[in-house]
């Protein structure tokens, strides 16, 4: 068996649980109550439901983010990325860029508040971002986290919420999570936790699937040229940035570790066992560079159109797999084709590092370019 083969086996056994009450060290009074990430874990929401009550929760926000809404998002998309890339512009020549917070950051955060409904004027928009941020900071104190998960993120999500209703706001992601708890299918606490796994989902690992992207393409510049040129060539039917999208995906995986399933008996998988009531992880960017299942070129080669690319199972796999996937697609695929439009001398400034300090995140802090 593969490491992709155990991830994906992790991911979509019904064997492995999200319901921390099958964690066997929880159930027996073992984790410190001053462990950080215990909040997270201990939350109820969709990353931590099984069954019924994760369908029940996911279908609102599956169905908000169908393929026709996505395709709707396009021309928004589009007006979004081409503002940034004029304010981008206006830095003066030779000046170092941070291109993380002046287009792949924004770029996402934008398109998902205007899913979410999130005005466009005032604050909120920002403050959701620093709370993203905050709550995907495994450094941490359980204090911050608590602070910032369990007070501020609720806090802020509610008073959005009552100022949409005095606004009579409808048909957006949020009003179609508070329809459905006034009509009983939701309560409270699962409208706020499903729209912060969504915040949180729907810009930060697209961010980063961007900065990949460019960053796989500005080390490889005979791949940036052969996309260019196929792009110019303009071909019915051809997308080069599919591909190069799909290739990022798999050589970095934006998520660094789906988070906790737990076994609900002993699940052997290879020679290992893993026991029941033990914790999982499943690490996707070590998974994604498997040899085995990635074999030519190697995986740490960044090679769009490779023949195993579609193999990558960067948006998870089974019943919590990405409901957001096409719209990150679709995110990534526009930003990128017009990035290298408006700036085709783009170039890395420095190799960008550090990394982003989370346990969930595999993303660097900052992304410095000179726009040429
Ligand atoms: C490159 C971008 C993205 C990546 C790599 C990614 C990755 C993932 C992965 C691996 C999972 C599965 C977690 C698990 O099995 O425990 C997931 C779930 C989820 N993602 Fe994404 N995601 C991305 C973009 C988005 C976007 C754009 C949205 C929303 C608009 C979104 C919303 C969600 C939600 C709500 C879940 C929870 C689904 C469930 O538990 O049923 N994601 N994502």
């Amino acid at each position: 068996m593969t490491t992709r083969e155990a991830g994906a086996l992790v991911m979509s056994d019904a064997r492995f649980s999200k319901d921390i009450r099958n964690w066997g060290a929880h159930a027996r009074g073992e984790i410190p109550a001053d462990w950080p990430l215990l909040f997270i874990v201990e939350g109820k929401g969709l990353l931590t439901t099984d069954g019924q009550t994760h369908r029940r929760l996911r279908l609102p926000v599956q169905r908000a983010i169908s393929p026709r809404r996505v395709q709707a998002l396009r021309p928004r998309i589009e007006a979004v990325t081409d503002r940034l890339l004029t304010e981008l512009a206006a830095v003066p020549a030779g000046r170092e860029t941070d291109l993380l917070s002046g287009f792949a950051l924004p770029l996402p955060l934008e398109v998902i508040c205007s899913l979410l409904g999130v005005p466009e004027e005032g604050a909120l928009r920002e403050e959701l971002r620093e709370l993203s941020a905050a709550a995907m900071n495994s450094e941490a104190s359980v204090e911050e986290v608590q602070d910032t998960v369990g007070q501020r993120f609720p806090a802020t999500l509610l008073a959005l919420i009552g100022q949409k209703r005095a606004r009579g706001d409808r048909d957006d992601l949020t009003m179609d999570l508070v329809t459905a708890m006034d009509e009983g299918e939701l309560s409270e606490a699962e409208v706020i936790g499903n729209l912060v796994v969504t915040i949180i989902g729907g810009h930060e690992t697209t961010a980063n699937l961007i900065c990949h992207a460019v960053t796989g393409l500005l080390t490889h510049p005979d791949t940036l040229a052969a996309a260019r040129k196929r792009q110019e060539a303009g071909a019915d039917g051809d997308n080069p940035w599919s591909e190069v999208v799909e290739e990022a995906l798999r050589w970095e995986s934006p998520s660094r570790n789906v988070m906790f399933r737990y076994a609900t008996e002993d699940v052997a998988i290879g020679e290992d066992v893993v026991r029941e009531g033990e914790a999982v992880l499943v690490p996707l960017p070590a998974i994604q560079r498997c040899p085995h299942a990635f074999p030519d070129p190697s995986p740490d080669v960044f090679a769009p159109g490779r023949a195993d690319a579609s193999r990558h199972i960067a948006f998870g796999v089974g019943p919590h797999r990405c409901p957001g996937a096409s719209l990150a697609r679709l995110e990534a695929e526009i930003a990128l084709s017009r990035l290298f439009d408006a700036f085709p001398h783009l170039r890395l400034a420095a190799t960008p590092a550090p990394r982003v300090p989370s346990l969930g995140i595999n993303g660097y802090q900052k992304l410095p370019v000179h726009l040429g």
